[in-house]
């Protein structure tokens, strides 16, 4: 980034210059972000936002970038987090509120101790509630768009604020049909027995436990399922879990994720993601879809 841009972003109060990323993933690595903005309030975010595009410097949002692949090489453009103003999590009857930097696993638990169901298959999910939304993540069956009723969020074209409704925005498996900026977003859920959800929270991690390698670090599936299959199905009947590039290897408990056995570069896990790839295609002929967002510059 130039020295003009760079100076002109740093009369942001919220604003720091050449930060490493590799704290702010799930899968532990990264280079660093020309500059990362932590805006606590929603003038805050659009000062950023204005900024960023006035000067036509490149950005994107991150959330527990627990579904996020960023280059070793770093960001050349701003990082935003949405900080503390928007972790704030509060039920209202059967509507519960949540900021989008809150965390999706203390929306579920945090609804479950106020006896409302309707969040328990997406126990453990890593993730942001806003990037949850944007990913429209889902297991088991259920997809956080289903208990969606609204959403705060920011046009990227015009930069104001709105709700939008649930119907509004398009959702499909594993992505949300308009680009927003989320800033909240409100769920319906269902009165029930508190033992009761206790028990389905209880069964739906130890399936998640049972089925995929949380004790390393991750960033979930790497790829979307294609129509009627599964990647990790596909991925493991061609025989490549235990396949490896440097610190990262093709999860043997499930093939569809990538783990970071430590010491893992963003450039093995890219080197990994294009092998599994490359082999899918040429013995399967399916073309697989990352779910895993790419961030930064590749060679
Ligand atoms: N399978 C294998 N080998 C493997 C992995 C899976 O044969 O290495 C088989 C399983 O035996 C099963 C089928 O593939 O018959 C499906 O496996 P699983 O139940 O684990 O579901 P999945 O389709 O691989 C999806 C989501 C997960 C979500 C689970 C649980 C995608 C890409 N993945 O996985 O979401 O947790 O269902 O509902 O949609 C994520 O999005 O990051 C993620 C982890």
């Amino acid at each position: 980034m130039d020295r003009l841009k760079r100076n002109k972003l740093a009369k942001l109060d919220c604003i720091e210059f050449n930060v490493s990323l590799s704290d702010y993933t799930t899968y532990k690595v990264g280079g660093e972000a020309a500059a990362f903005a932590h805006p606590h309030t929603e003038e805050e975010v659009i000062e950023v936002l204005q900024a960023v595009k006035g000067l036509d410097i490149p950005f994107f949002f991150i959330g527990n970038g627990s579904n996020m692949l960023i280059s070793d090489l770093g960001y050349d453009g701003v990082v935003i987090k949405l900080g503390r103003g928007f972790e704030a999590i509060s039920v209202n009857g059967n509507i519960a509120k949540a900021g989008s930097s809150a965390s999706l696993w203390e929306l579920v638990k945090y609804t479950a101790r106020h006896s409302l169901s309707g969040l328990e298959p997406l126990s453990g999910i890593p993730g942001s509630v806003g990037g949850a939304l944007l990913m429209n993540a889902g297991a088991y069956g259920k997809s956080i768009s289903d208990v969606l009723v609204r959403l705060r969020a920011i046009d990227p074209e015009t930069l104001r604020v709105s709700w939008y409704d649930q119907a509004s925005i398009q959702y499909k498996y594993r992505s949300s049909g308009i680009p927003l900026f989320h800033l909240s977003a409100e769920f319906l859920l269902e009165p029930d027995n508190l033992d009761e959800i206790k028990k389905r929270i209880a069964v739906y991690l130890a399936k998640r436990k049972s089925a995929q390698p949380l004790d390393k670090p991750s960033a979930g599936c790497v790829f979307k399922n294609p129509p009627d299959d599964h990647a990790g199905r596909i991925i493991d009947e061609l025989g490549l879990k235990g396949l490896s590039s440097g610190g990262a290897e093709v999860s043997s408990k499930h093939a569809n994720f990538i783990v970071n056995n430590g010491g893992a570069k963003a450039k093995d896990i890219y080197e990994l993601i294009n092998m599994v790839k490359k082999t899918v295609k040429l013995q399967k002929g399916i073309d697989l879809e990352l779910e895993v967002q790419l961030k930064g510059r590749w060679e």
